[in-house]
């Protein structure tokens, strides 16, 4: 099976790609990837000799090179795409461009090369829910430019299924969290900030909802989907691990054995998003549940957090750090240095 992966060089798409070469022995992967701020091949050093993966720098905006890289691909499976919701409140634009007709030139070059597409969308697209959980068929209501380009794409990849009857699969996938996801998000900053004796920023009164599931289980849900799923489909994917935002710091503080003083209540982000949940039976139905606990997994995640400085330091150091400082010390009007 040769699969070409986009957006391989980020969070997810490097987990996946380790995981596919380390599960299938005939696995043959191409990682294209932009390498924004966001990509990074320190993630997949460990595989970049092997000989079944190759690397392309390249943006999947662009059809001259997705298009002679597709050919003789089985399957196209989607991970590249601005990711960060704040970034995409302070800057809708490349959000539209790489999550909507990123999607749209990638789709053309299934259909022209006969190769099958997963579309990696997010569970963001349904909005927030009070109680109770969203099913495949729930009404969209993305509130962020974020999840709105999220839910664009997955709308286009939807209809090539219906078109030209494309096999087309969707995953709509809860909060991931694991080792190599760019400090930037929730947990890793949380983590990387509280090592550091760093303030802890949480949004509004901290009591926001997010079911989490640990980044593994995501890449066996997305290969269930491929291997099991019905063409033209959309499966949710989650594993049903709803805590509070709070909570979540609480359980990283205390792992950590740091205060609880580093926490600092700061000014909401707009338009947040107040609880996600997915009903995740029908992905159940292919065979697959989640099998990391969470909070052994999320125990897991700190140590490889603590025992891998480097990773984290090196992307806290360089362009990272201007949008750091400015969005979360400038704004909040915290102090940088250690609390
Ligand atoms: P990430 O930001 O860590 O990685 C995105 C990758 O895409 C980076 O390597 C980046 O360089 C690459 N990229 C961005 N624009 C590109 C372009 N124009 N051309 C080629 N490559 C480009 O994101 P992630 O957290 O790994 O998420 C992967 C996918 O899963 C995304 O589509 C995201 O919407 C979806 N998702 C993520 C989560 C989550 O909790 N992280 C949850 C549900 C769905
Ligand atoms: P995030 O990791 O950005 O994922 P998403 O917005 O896609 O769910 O944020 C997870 C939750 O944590 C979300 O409710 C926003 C909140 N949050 C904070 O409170 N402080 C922060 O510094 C960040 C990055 C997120």
């Amino acid at each position: 099976m040769k699969y070409l992966v986009t957006g391989g060089a980020g969070f997810i798409g490097s987990n996946f790609i380790r995981h596919v070469l380390g599960k299938y022995k005939d696995a043959s992967v191409i990682n294209l990837d932009k390498l924004t701020y966001a990509g990074n091949k320190d993630n997949l050093k460990d595989v970049e000799n092997d000989s079944r993966y190759t690397f392309i720098e390249g943006d999947i905006c662009s059809s001259e090179l997705v298009e002679p890289v597709a050919k003789g691909c089985d399957v196209i499976v989607n991970f590249a795409a601005e990711s960060h919701v704040d970034r995409s409140i302070s800057g809708p634009g490349s959000f539209i461009m790489t999550d909507v007709f990123g999607t749209y030139v990638l789709l053309e070059a299934a259909r022209k090369n006969d190769c099958g597409f997963v579309q990696v969308s997010t569970d963001e697209v349904y909005g927030s829910i009070s109680e109770g959980s969203f099913f495949e068929t729930s009404v969209l209501s993305p509130s962020s430019p974020y999840s709105a380009s999220k839910a664009g794409g997955e709308l286009i990849a939807k209809s090539y299924s219906e078109t030209y009857g494309m096999p087309v699969l969707i995953t709509r996938s809860s909060n991931n969290f694991g080792p190599f996801q760019h400090p930037e998000k929730l947990i890793p900053l949380f983590i990387t900030n509280a090592i550091e004796n760093k303030a802890l920023p949480l949004y509004g009164d901290g009591l926001q909802v997010r079911d989490w599931i640990y980044v593994i289980d995501n890449c066996e849900a997305i290969l269930a989907v491929m291997e099991k799923g019905r063409t033209g489909e959309i499966y949710n994917i989650g594993a049903g691990n709803e805590f509070t935002n709070l909570e979540v710091t609480g359980m990283i503080l205390s792992e950590l054995k740091k205060p609880k003083s580093l926490i600092k209540l700061v000014k909401d982000r707009p338009g947040h998003d107040k609880r996600y949940s997915v009903d995740t039976s029908k992905v159940r139905e292919l065979g697959w549940k989640p099998s990391h606990d969470f909070r052994r997994a999320l125990k897991e995640t700190v140590a490889w957090y603590r025992n891998n400085r480097a990773w984290w330091e090196k992307i806290k150091s360089g362009e990272f750090l201007e949008y750091y400082r400015s969005h979360y010390y400038e704004k909040h009007g915290l102090k940088e240095a250690s609390q």
